[in-house]
């Protein structure tokens, strides 16, 4: 039986989706079977980052209505190798039961190691039935203290369910905390308040290949930092990775 984790966050926009296709293809590297669910229903993104968005038939919505086999929705990522995919439902009315979606993301563990469900932002619907389906979940923000707010409500509820969560800090730029302008990597863990797995520096090539369905080239600091978040999922103790190293 793989394991089934949640990447959530308390905002829209912080790299839920851009985190779940790198860190997924980060674990397909260390040779695990990977599926990344798209449960962002109406606003999925997915399709598009990893490529699959001309060839895609079925989505989410279509195995919870018995439209299509459940591995018939499923789509290889031509890009980011050893990936696959479901795409998001397409509209907000077709949002699955907690019970359908877990029933649902159950099945799809025992023929992958590793299976992603990308989250909607905030603690609606969406996130309740992509967690109640979770046996861990992933806490996603940006490091300023108003999204930090907000992903601690979500660690709080997730905390409630009995879900161990861990946090993601992306996007983070060394330069302005090193002069003391913003707030550094201790404050943003204080205030979610949840242990932190990882952290992704800002990398303007995140834009330009996510829009485009392009991969990453290996020596992005990005990716490194992907690699190692995949191996601490994978139970290996990983050091952060010196950010000055990048700072511009
Ligand atoms: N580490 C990063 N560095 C730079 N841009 C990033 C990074 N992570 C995400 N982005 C960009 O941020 C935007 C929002 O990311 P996305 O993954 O769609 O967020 P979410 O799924 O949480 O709404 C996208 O334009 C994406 O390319
Ligand atoms: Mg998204």
């Amino acid at each position: 039986m793989g394991i089934i984790t949640v990447l959530t966050s308390g905002k829209g926009g912080v790299g839920k989706s851009t985190l779940a296709a790198g860190i997924g293809c980060a674990l397909a590297e260390r040779g695990q079977k990977v599926l990344i669910i798209d449960g962002d229903a109406g606003m999925g993104s997915l399709d598009i980052i990893l490529g699959v968005s001309q060839k895609k038939v079925f989505d989410l919505a279509d195995v919870f209505e018995g439209k299509c086999e459940p591995f018939r929705a499923i789509y290889r990522s031509p890009v980011y190798r050893g990936v696959s995919m479901i795409p998001a439902a397409r509209t907000l009315d077709k949002l699955a039961s907690q019970r359908d979606m877990r029933r649902m993301c159950r099945g799809y563990a025992r023929h992958y190691d590793q299976v992603l469900i990308d989250c909607p932002a905030g603690i609606g619907l969406g996130f309740s039935s992509a967690c109640g389906s979770a046996d861990r979940a992933l806490i996603i923000t940006t490091p300023d203290l108003v999204c930090a707010r907000d992903g601690a409500m979500v660690g709080e509820m997730l905390r409630h369910g009995g879900i161990s969560a861990r946090l993601l800090i992306n996007r983070l730029r060394s330069t302005p905390i090193i002069r003391g302008k913003a707030p550094d990597v201790d404050d943003i863990i204080d205030t979610v308040n949840v242990r932190l797995l990882g952290i992704v520096p800002d990398d303007e090539v995140l834009a330009v290949s996510a829009a485009n369905g392009l991969p990453l080239a290996g020596n992005r600091p990005c990716v490194e930092a992907y690699r190692n978040i995949a191996k601490r999922l994978l139970g290996d103790s990983v050091p952060l990775m010196d950010l000055q190293k990048y700072a511009p």
